[in-house]
């Protein structure tokens, strides 16, 4: 049967994680687990819609994300309520609600889950995304920065990725931030005339925002601007200077970028990126850094934290476009086929058997002739193939089919796992 035209049809920017791709991403969420466990950080699982106020109040209300990008509605009791557009407001929610962090306590947490934002689709980019989040909480030294950052790079030097460029920019504070966004006006001023709209608007609003647009001539104006370093407070000055330090003292290389002001608006100190060459306009796989006010933004006391999200999506995508490896793809080992319908139910149970010794294994269930069996075992790829007709019935026995040769052997079906899985027996 082929694909089938109905009028209703998955939303435009979400899409549909099949089989032949589904295997993919477990693999990169079981591969991002355990480097998350060396790195002590503990997984958890939030709620994928929060109250619209957490987002406003955290991701700040002059983001795209908050201004254009949210699925907000109200529920039935009149509530509005969000569909998470990112994870950080809502693991500093969590934590504080739990007392994570209660007494001084830190602490390094993680998730993998959906994201929604309404943006324009395209390739890499979706409607209904996925991140895998990583945050530590209640640490203001510079040394859990590099953390994040060496984490966010262990994730990806494990999954095989090359061509990554850490791109690396602080945006400072509320003391030093004022004085920058002044300079910035000032020079931005002077040349309105390149700027196109979106960007006029800016000015009043968020002259940073103005260094992240992708219009050639405002580039060129940002290109010009005033750098962020030459405007930091002493503390922020400090801070980046240990960053950066760290991150060599750790071999790890990376690029400064005074226009890379990131997304969202909780950021303060470090800012960074992970930018993939084999990925088109939407090149960053990863993004993260310091938001040491975004706790108080949505009510809390003072909670420094960092972090970094990577987007699962366009890891899947960099790593296929690489030719990266997913590990073994899931595979039947063993296809037990009737020859007979008499036969059936010892297929059954021999299939029952394998499974419960953790053999993959698979049967028709179709009540299907034995050619089409024999065609879905080809298919299947299995390395096995058992047979059960009339003679092994009478003798007790299942024949035992190496798929690469053919050769063929006589057995108890008590002993068809052991064989089936022993070293040695495994067709090439
Ligand atoms: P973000 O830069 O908005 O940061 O998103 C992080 C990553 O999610 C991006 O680098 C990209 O790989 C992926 N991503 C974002 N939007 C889309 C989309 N529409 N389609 C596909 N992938 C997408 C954050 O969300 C911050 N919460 C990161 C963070 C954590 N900062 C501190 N802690």
């Amino acid at each position: 049967m082929g694909s089938i035209d109905m009028d209703i049809k998955a939303p435009r920017g979400v899409r549909d994680i099949l089989p032949g791709e589904s295997w993919k991403w477990a693999y990169v969420v079981r591969t991002t687990a355990e480097a998350m466990a060396d790195f002590g950080c503990s997984e958890v699982h939030l709620p994928i819609f929060e109250q619209t106020e957490l987002f406003s109040r955290g991701v700040g209300e002059t983001t795209d994300i908050v201004e254009k990008e949210m699925y907000t509605f109200s529920d039935r009791g009149g509530r509005s309520v969000t569909l998470r557009p990112e994870a950080t407001a809502g693991m500093v929610r969590a934590a504080l609600e739990n007392g994570l962090c209660a007494q001084g306590a830190s602490a390094k947490l993680w998730c993998w889950g959906p994201m929604f934002r309404y943006e324009r689709p395209q390739k890499g980019r979706y409607r209904q995304f996925h991140q895998i989040d990583m945050e530590c909480l209640g640490v203001s030294g510079a040394g859990a920065d590099v953390e994040v950052i060496d984490l966010s790079a262990e994730i990806f030097r494990r999954l095989g990725l090359r061509n990554l460029e850490v791109v690396l920019n602080s945006v400072g504070c509320p003391v030093c931030r004022p004085v920058y966004r002044q300079a910035l006006l000032a020079h931005f001023e002077a040349r309105r005339g390149e700027l196109c709209e979106t960007c006029l608007g800016r000015m009043e609003r968020n002259p940073l925002r103005i260094l992240d647009c992708k219009n050639p001539s405002c580039g060129a104006a940002a290109d010009a601007s005033p750098a962020i370093y030459d405007h930091l407070c002493p503390e922020c000055r400090d801070h980046f200077e240990e960053v950066r330090s760290g991150l060599e003292r750790l071999d790890l290389s990376y690029r400064l970028d005074k226009r890379l002001v990131r997304g969202l608006d909780y950021y303060t100190k470090t800012a960074y990126e992970m930018l993939s060459g084999d990925l088109g306009a939407q090149n960053a796989v990863c993004g993260g850094g310091r938001y040491d006010n975004l706790s108080e933004a949505i009510g809390g006391p003072h909670l420094p934290g960092v972090g970094f999200a990577g987007g699962l999506d366009r890891i899947v995508l960099v790593m296929e476009e690489q030719g990266c490896s997913f590990g073994r793809a899931p595979a039947v080992r063993v296809y037990v086929a009737a020859l007979s319908d008499e036969a059936r139910s010892a297929v059954q149970v021999l299939t029952h058997r394998l499974r419960r010794h953790g053999v993959a294994a698979e049967q028709d269930t179709a009540s299907r002739g034995f050619k089409a069996q024999m065609k879905s075992a080809d298919a299947s790829h299995a390395a096995w193939t058992c047979i059960i007709g009339p003679e092994e019935m009478e003798k007790g026995l299942v024949t035992v089919r190496n798929m690469a040769d053919g050769s063929q052997a006589s057995l108890a079906p008590e002993a068809v796992p052991e064989f089936v899985t022993k070293e040695g027996n495994q067709p090439l």
